[in-house]
């Protein structure tokens, strides 16, 4: 049992909640919507810290349908605020090395602004993350013709994708920190893909400052699944300048080139020697406007690399520094390949919370995932998942500072 949360008009609000374990307790809380966060005011006085667990409250309405915001709050103060519309991550507050919280993921501060024009901000991704050649494969001697929404190539599920869906939550308490199950049934024939799908991903707050998800999904036809998550970091905080001065390192020896419609050629060519080498860190904004046709073709990084590991092993993909604020992110994953993508495409139109314009390279992105067009590259790792078989996959987001 748990009482919405009364959010109000932005005032000062009361709020009254019961903790899921069953033990009561009345929290007063000070807000001011205005200044940006759905769930805080970024630097009001005296604001109370959340207690640790999970609170929901109303995040308005999609299709006429309500949509609500959780916020996992986790016993050291850092937090996440998820919605169950596209299971988006609308905000990651995370301490710097002072300690100071900071909002690092970019996203709106309310939900029809996501609706009406987002580039996948914080979003789960599916049935299939990235591109698709052609929007179409073939699979068991059938071609599928998938919803073309990138140039005739089909890109992160569609017109309507996991990141436009209405998900049912699940909100719980855990030894592991508070956790926000969405599940969703993608309907046989969506968006082109053949067979239902049954998906799941649970989000988790965990002591350690961790944001884990994990992906589950089942079907009862044989389809390619690749979830992911399109959250844009900013560890100096969202909207505060662009993340060129990020020091990046990938455990990726190889990554997928791409064509000048960013599908993967087919090769995994090794870093060796070019600007895709972060194998040891190396500032983001370094190499990125080096006259490399690789680049040039992504308008900066917007590739896939090659995870070095064993097939499914739990392991470290990406470590980011900022050297300003000390924060650090590691991100680790079960995947064989993880995205990443420099905020090319951002370019000011976009204005987030608390008014914030992002600009040119104002976030990165690390989606963890299957390689881009594996369907039609059938020396990839398979993403296809056969009725009876369960698909998971796992990805942590853990910060630190230094
Ligand atoms: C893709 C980019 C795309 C962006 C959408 C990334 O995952 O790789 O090419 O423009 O998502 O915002």
């Amino acid at each position: 049992m748990w009482s919405d949360w009364d959010f109000g008009s932005g005032r000062l609000v009361s709020v009254r909640r019961q903790a899921i374990g069953g033990s009561r307790w009345l929290a007063a809380a000070m807000f001011a919507a205005a200044i940006g966060s759905a769930f805080f005011a970024a630097g009001a006085a005296s604001t109370e810290a959340p207690k640790p667990g999970i609170v929901r409250k109303a995040f308005g309405r999609v299709e006429g349908r309500p949509v609500d915001l959780f916020l996992l709050t986790n016993s050291r103060g850092m937090r996440a605020a998820i919605t169950n519309y596209g299971g988006i991550v609308v905000e990651l507050w995370v301490p710097d090395r002072q300690g100071r919280l900071a909002d690092v993921v970019l996203g709106y501060p309310a939900v029809e602004e996501y609706v009406k024009a987002s580039p996948y901000f914080g979003a789960i991704i599916g049935r299939y993350g990235n591109r698709i050649g052609k929007a179409r494969f073939t699979l068991g001697g059938k071609e599928y013709r998938l919803a073309a929404n990138d140039h005739g190539n089909h890109l992160h599920g569609g017109i309507k994708g996991f990141d436009k869906v209405i998900w049912q939550a699940q909100p719980a308490e855990t030894p592991h920190g508070p956790q926000l199950t969405l599940s969703y049934l993608s309907r046989d024939g969506e968006e082109g893909y053949p067979g239902n799908l049954e998906a799941t991903v649970t989000y988790r707050v965990t002591a350690d400052n961790a944001l884990e998800i994990e992906y589950r999904a089942t079907a009862d036809k044989p389809t390619p699944v690749n979830l992911t998550n399109h959250s844009y970091f900013n560890l100096r905080g969202q909207g505060e300048g662009d993340i060129l001065g990020h020091h990046l390192m990938l455990c990726a020896d190889r990554f997928t080139p791409v064509d000048a419609e960013l599908i993967p050629t087919g090769e995994l060519r090794p870093v060796e020697g070019t600007p895709f080498d972060f194998r040891t860190p190396v500032a983001i904004g370094k190499r990125i406007d080096q006259p490399d046709e690789q680049l040039r073709f992504g308008r900066g990084y917007d590739h896939n690399f090659v995870l070095n590991k064993k097939p499914g092993e739990m392991s470290l993909a990406a470590r980011v520094v900022e050297p300003s604020t000390g924060r650090v992110m590691d991100v680790l994953t079960t995947e064989p390949g993880i995205q990443f993508y420099s905020g090319n495409f951002l370019d000011g139109t976009n204005v987030g919370k608390g008014g914030k314009v992002y600009r040119h390279r104002y976030g990165f992105c690390l989606e963890t995932q299957h390689f881009p067009d594996s369907p039609n590259k059938p020396h990839f790792p398979s993403t296809i998942l056969e009725p009876g078989k369960e698909y998971r996959s796992r990805t942590v987001y853990r910060f630190s500072t230094r």
